[in-house]
């Protein structure tokens, strides 16, 4: 039979069971379909009327309104620090986002869903994906790691028995972790990450320049001039609009590059802390095939300039970062999907 199309070109012939990549994070969702590719990668912010619970807008369009609602419309992110903290949204956020497929009329019921977590929740926090993937009607649903995910997406052979080590630093979580024979063999994650330098950024504006700012307009800052290289040939400056802190009236400030690195420095710090326990707890085997191929970047947090000299001033190792550091766990999930189960068995394309 021909499959027919609606009005808007989405394909209504029959329901057919797929594979679908979850990568719910704090900052954004993207969502792979079998076949497909990586069909939607926005923010994952959902704006919904307050009184009927009707959807305004999701993605691009939800987070453009972070900090400028009022008080009918309720503008959730349904993550909290890697978690998902608001079931209802995040299940109507990932519905939305898979009506963009535009050739396949999915079957939820039928398909297999994964979706991917930090290394180090609890199983709570795991069973509540569960949960998440059960509320859309997926009967066959598995979790796997954002790190093994996002390392197999950075184009790493983790089903080899060498090892090598993953840090991803999104909005939420920085996740770190140290894989061999297609598993996590040691990790960490802790809660400093994009919206951790973005509440730096808030505060410090507020205390250094007497402005109070936005969520958004603190992240457009760090996206502007974030560094943590050490010598600033051509320091870069930015600017922030907002409300001043005595007279409440608009504001306006220009920020110095030099300025946001300072604030980093701590926060970057603490995650290289992190990756250096990490590495004290791998065995030694490993240690020396990290030594050979050094430390693999995902993650939003991975495209601040000057993140990879940083490093390596710290836990003396080579840093690199993926070629496709924000898409990488969506695009690992592909293999995951293919591999299931099955650690020693190498997935074909
Ligand atoms: N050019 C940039 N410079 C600095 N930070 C950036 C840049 N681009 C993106 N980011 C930050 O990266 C973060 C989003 O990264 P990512 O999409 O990997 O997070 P996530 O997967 O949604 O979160 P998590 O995995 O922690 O749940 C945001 O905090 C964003 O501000
Ligand atoms: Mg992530």
């Amino acid at each position: 039979m021909k499959n027919q199309k609606t009005d808007n070109g989405k394909n209504m012939g029959k329901r057919q069971a797929v594979r679908i990549g979850i990568d719910l994070g704090t900052s954004n969702l993207l969502v792979y379909v079998e076949g497909e590719g990586i069909i939607f990668n926005e923010p994952s912010v959902i704006a919904m009327e307050y009184e009927t619970g009707d959807i305004i807008a999701v993605g691009f369009n939800a987070a453009e309104m972070i900090g400028r609602g009022h008080h009918g419309i309720r503008i959730i992110s349904p993550l909290n620090q890697g978690v998902v903290s608001d079931m209802d949204a995040a299940n109507k956020l990932i519905i939305m986002a898979l009506q963009k497929v535009e050739n396949v009329n999915i079957d939820l019921e039928t398909s297999t869903v994964l979706i991917c977590c930090p290394s180090q929740v609890t199983q709570i926090e795991r069973d509540s994906m569960i949960d998440l993937a059960k509320s859309l009607g997926v009967k066959d649903v598995f979790i796997e790691e954002e790190v093994k995910a996002g390392s197999i997406g950075a184009g790493l052979d983790i089903y080899s028995s060498d090892g090598c080590m993953v840090v991803d630093i999104g909005g939420g979580t920085t996740d770190i972790g140290v894989l061999s024979l297609g598993d996590i063999v040691v990790s960490d994650t802790i809660r400093v990450a994009g919206n951790y330098f973005d509440n730096e950024i808030i505060n410090y504006l507020q205390y250094e320049h007497g402005i109070l700012v936005g969520k958004r307009t603190a992240e457009r800052v760090k996206k502007d001039v974030a560094t943590l290289r050490k010598n600033l040939e051509a320091p870069l400056s930015t600017y922030a609009n907002g409300r001043d802190v005595v007279s409440g009236l608009p504001k306006h400030v220009i920020i110095k590059q030099e300025e946001i690195r300072n604030l980093l420095i701590d926060p970057f710090e603490n995650i290289c802390n992190t990756i250096l326990k990490v590495l004290q707890r791998t065995p030694a085997e490993l240690s020396s095939d990290i030594i050979k191929k050094g430390i693999f970047l995902n993650g939003g947090g991975a495209t601040i300039d000057g993140i990879d000299e940083f490093i390596t001033d710290r836990v003396f190792l080579d840093v690199h970062r993926s070629k496709n550091p924000m898409t990488a766990i969506a695009e690992g999930t592909k293999i995951l999907l293919q591999n299931r189960g099955n650690y020693f068995v190498k997935p074909t394309d």
